[in-house]
């Protein structure tokens, strides 16, 4: 293979060399066995190509200065799997299951973690999908889980520098009561063309408001919203965002260093008071917002004057990357090393 120039990943696709699979039939899970294939060959009438059964994760591994490899909080991403099982009526996957799927894939692939220090990781994505045949609206009986790995850098081409978004009303994710929680594709089908004309118009990513009452802050297209101020860590609480396992973490890190941490609903306006803001997830880490513009109403929120990030959010990314690469101990219990 050519030499990866593992400092300038971007946030895509590369080959590697194997990826991993469970089949349910008959009621079980089949031992998870690798393969080169890249292709899946599936029936016409599978549900996933129909009636959207379909679930995926997203988690990292990454090389720490010791050449040992640490995935982050697998086991939550098994659990958040399950819930998503459960909301679009698929077979339950164990966690087992997951957790021995991921770590295979990994180990079959160890060579793509990128090195530490080039500040990119190994990108995992567990998909779900309905493979049994059904042409009425009915649960399949068959299930593929598949893992694939691929090495990566930011999410947004920014990384750490603050970027804007927007808020687009014309648009909702999720409904209060949909599939908001859950980590299905349609969700991110539905967020395609609002997150598209975002982009077109230079934004990283739209932060959608509640589809209700458009009052009350959500979540961005790919990531939950946090925002600082008076020593206090404060995210949406919401019934249509995804529980967030980074956002998860830094509110437990945010407590940690003493700072206060609120979970509730935030109000638009409540932007104008933010010291800092940023995106958070696997794939965005932490993003800083640099601005909110709320187009339709003509209104801008400037979060960073000087368009760097903050202090605090720079102390919670180092914490979090810092625990994630093993430079920092790992006193929550929250990174497997690969054996
Ligand atoms: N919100 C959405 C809509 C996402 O797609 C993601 C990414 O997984 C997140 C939030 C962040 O979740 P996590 O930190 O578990 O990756
Ligand atoms: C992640 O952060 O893992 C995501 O799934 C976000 C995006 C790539 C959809």
């Amino acid at each position: 293979m050519n030499a990866i120039d593992w400092s300038n990943l971007s946030f895509g696709y590369m080959k590697t060399d194997y990826n991993v699979r469970s089949y349910y039939k008959d009621g079980k899970w089949s031992t998870p066995a690798e393969t080169t294939s890249e292709s899946i060959d599936i029936h016409m009438a599978a549900t996933c190509l129909h009636y959207g059964q379909e679930a995926f994760e997203g988690l990292k591994a990454f090389r720490g200065k010791d050449g040992k490899i640490r995935i982050f909080r697998m086991h939550d991403n098994a659990l958040r799997m399950q819930s998503s099982c459960h909301g679009i009526m698929m077979a339950e996957l164990p966690v087992e299951v997951f957790e021995e799927t991921v770590l295979k894939a990994v180990k079959l692939n160890e060579r793509f973690v990128p090195p530490y220090g080039s500040g990119a990781s190994l990108y995992i994505r567990p998909l779900l999908i309905g493979l049994g045949a059904q042409v009425g609206v009915k649960p399949a009986n068959e299930y593929l889980f598949l893992v694939f790995v691929t090495p990566v850098g930011p999410y947004f081409k920014e990384g750490f520098k603050p970027t804007p978004v927007a808020i687009l009303r014309g648009f909702d994710r999720a409904a209060p009561l949909g599939t908001g929680t859950i980590k299905i594709g349609g969700n991110y089908a539905a967020s395609l063309v609002a997150g598209n004309k975002a982009h077109e118009m230079g934004y990283s990513a739209v932060l959608y408001l509640d589809a209700k009452e458009k009052k009350y802050l959500d979540e961005c297209g790919p990531a939950n919203f946090f925002g600082i101020k008076n020593n206090t860590y404060i995210t949406p609480l919401s019934s249509s965002i995804l529980p967030s396992i980074t956002n998860k973490s830094l509110m437990q890190l945010a407590e940690d260093m003493g700072m206060k941490v609120e979970r509730r609903q935030v109000p638009e306006e409540e932007l104008a008071t933010f010291e800092e803001a940023g995106q958070v997830g696997t794939a965005a880490v932490i993003s800083p917002i640099l601005r909110v513009d709320d187009i339709d109403e003509n209104k801008s929120y400037v979060i960073s004057k000087d368009g760097n990030a903050g202090p605090v959010s720079t102390r919670l990314y180092n914490k979090l990357k810092g625990i994630q690469q093993g430079d920092e101990p790992d006193t929550h219990g929250w990174v497997t090393i690969l054996e």
